[in-house]
């Protein structure tokens, strides 16, 4: 038997449609479209190009967009600085700053610097603080879509056995909190832990973000479950996830494909944080049910 593809391509053109319409009510409302600033230093390719598409998408969901772009021996006082302006700026209501920072910048302190209130990436210990207290904040895109797949495939993820695969701020701990405020029961598992087929075989729901090629293995996974693979490694011969497809399409009800599943959900929900961003500081009522 053959696992059902989630089709996160198509999932995200729909968010990106329904964050579309929204963002043309709200610059009605508000006499202003919502802002997005994303700040790159540095000229890493991926990064250059990740930026790019960031930019694209967000004036073809309506919104504006404000490109930073510092040269790779920008110090931390001037990036710092650029910070204190956007979070000053009314016309602003997201800041991402593309992330890895060249090595000499403290990443830190610049995620520490961004207005929670304007913290769309969901990076500030201020919204991972609110995410793990069950509070109103901001997430990280990449975990939040994730949780759309799954909520769209298995509808209530209550009493839901979910094994998580990587413990990053980024993707694995806003995963397990997401996970677990839906009533799911969580596992964090991560490079230490023991016996991880034997974890992974008891989920209905596996989340791969470990960052290796190919790592999660068909044999391992509960027959029927649910698998959403974060993971985007380049390999010879192309792009991988963290999850072993071939065996794992044998086994899975459902499986996320790289690339096409969880990727394009990542830009989506950024629109749509940042929608959510422009509505609370301009106070205007969002239903953001349909988002
Ligand atoms: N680098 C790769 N993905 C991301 C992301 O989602 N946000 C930021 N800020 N940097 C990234």
């Amino acid at each position: 038997m053959s696992a059902d593809i989630i089709d996160g391509k198509a999932f995200a053109a729909g968010l990106r449609g329904r964050v579309g319409e929204a963002a043309g009510a709200f610059a009605k409302a508000a006499g202003r479209p919502a802002g997005l600033a994303v700040v790159l230093v540095g000229e890493d390719p991926a990064s250059a190009v990740y930026v790019r598409s960031k930019g694209k998408a967000t004036v073809a969901a309506g919104m504006a967009s404000f490109e930073h772009r510092l040269p790779a021996d920008t110090d931390q006082a001037t990036l710092e600085a650029l910070v204190d302006q956007l979070n000053a700026d009314p016309a602003v209501d997201g800041i991402l700053v593309q992330l890895p920072l060249p090595r000499h910048l403290d990443a830190d302190a610049v995620l520490l610097r961004i207005d929670p209130d304007k913290d769309v990436d969901g990076f500030h210990p201020v919204n991972a603080g609110r995410l793990a207290s069950g509070l109103p904040g901001f997430v990280p895109c990449t975990p939040l879509g994730c949780l759309m797949l799954l909520r769209d495939r298995l509808g209530d993820l209550s009493g839901k056995e979910a094994v998580v695969i990587g413990r990053s701020n980024i993707v694995g701990k806003p995963m397990a909190a997401l996970l677990t405020a839906d009533s799911a029961t969580v596992t964090l598992a991560h490079s230490r832990t023991r016996d991880l087929p034997s974890h992974v075989g008891r989920a209905d729901i596996v989340v791969a973000a470990v960052g290796r090629p190919n790592f999660v293995r068909g044999e391992w996974l509960k027959p029927g479950a649910t698998v959403i693979d974060v993971g985007i490694n380049r390999v010879e011969g192309g792009l991988v996830g963290d999850v072993d497809f071939a065996s794992a399409v044998e086994v899975a009800g459902a499986i996320t494909p790289v690339p096409g599943g969880v990727g394009p959900m990542t830009i989506a929900v950024l629109l749509r944080n940042t929608l959510v961003a422009a509505h609370r500081r301009a106070g205007v009522p969002l239903d953001d049910a349909t988002l």
